[in-house]
């Protein structure tokens, strides 16, 4: 499945509200994940389809107070919930855009990593999405892709089987992160958990 962002923003905009409520806890998942990107003190690190910013928190641990951390979403409702949760706005733990991740108002290699929840099988332009993504980070920098639930369990909820082309089956996904720049260096997708890790190639 793949989105086009006026059916992102009206799908997202619809549940942004009570998001947080219905997933309360996935904390700990978030950290771990973002534990294993190996960011450093200073680094700079974009959330892409934050949402209502779960990943902030501790992705502004692992930067410190001289790192930098951005948000980015296109559902406006998402980032509204994500300040009132004080994860943006005022807080110092990121800054937020309301943006396109495939448009993003940022330099060439302007970041160390991206991290991003629950976004690929949103994109509209999954190789140019993740394109876009590359040109932003330096080369060797990395993109962590994760889910707090794995594909098989993911389906099961919603009364679906995985299929192969799923853009998060292995082959698929190693063969969009090539053509937009990146390598795939880790893949795990457990009932508990599906994250993807990839390095950009310079
Ligand atoms: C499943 S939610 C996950 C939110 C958050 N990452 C989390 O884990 O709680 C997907 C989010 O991606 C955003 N999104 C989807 N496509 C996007 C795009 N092309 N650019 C920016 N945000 C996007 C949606 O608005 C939504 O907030």
């Amino acid at each position: 499945m793949s989105d086009d962002p006026t059916h992102v923003r009206e799908f997202f905009g619809a549940r942004a509200a009570d998001w947080d409520s219905r997933f309360p806890d996935d904390g700990p998942a978030y950290a771990a994940a973002v534990a294993e990107i190996g960011l450093r003190p200073g680094d700079a690190v974009l959330d892409a389809g934050c949402g209502t910013g779960r990943a902030l928190p501790p992705l502004r641990a692992a930067v410190g107070p001289s790192g930098t951390v951005l948000g980015a979403d296109l559902t406006p409702e998402m980032l509204d919930e994500a300040v009132r949760a004080g994860r943006g706005g005022t807080s110092g733990i990121a800054t937020l855009l309301l943006a396109d991740v495939g448009r993003l108002p940022l330099r060439d290699d302007a970041l160390d990593a991206v991290f991003g929840a629950g976004l690929i099988s949103h994109l509209a332009e999954p190789v140019a999405d993740l394109r876009e993504l590359a040109r932003v980070v330096r080369p060797g920098g990395r993109l962590a892709l994760f889910h707090p639930i794995g594909r098989a369990a993911l389906a099961a909820r919603h009364g679906r089987r995985i299929t192969p082309d799923d853009l998060r089956a292995e082959p698929r996904l190693r063969a969009v992160l090539a053509e937009a720049g990146w390598r795939l260096v880790s893949y795990v997708d457990e009932d508990a958990r599906y994250l993807a890790m990839a390095v950009r190639e310079s």
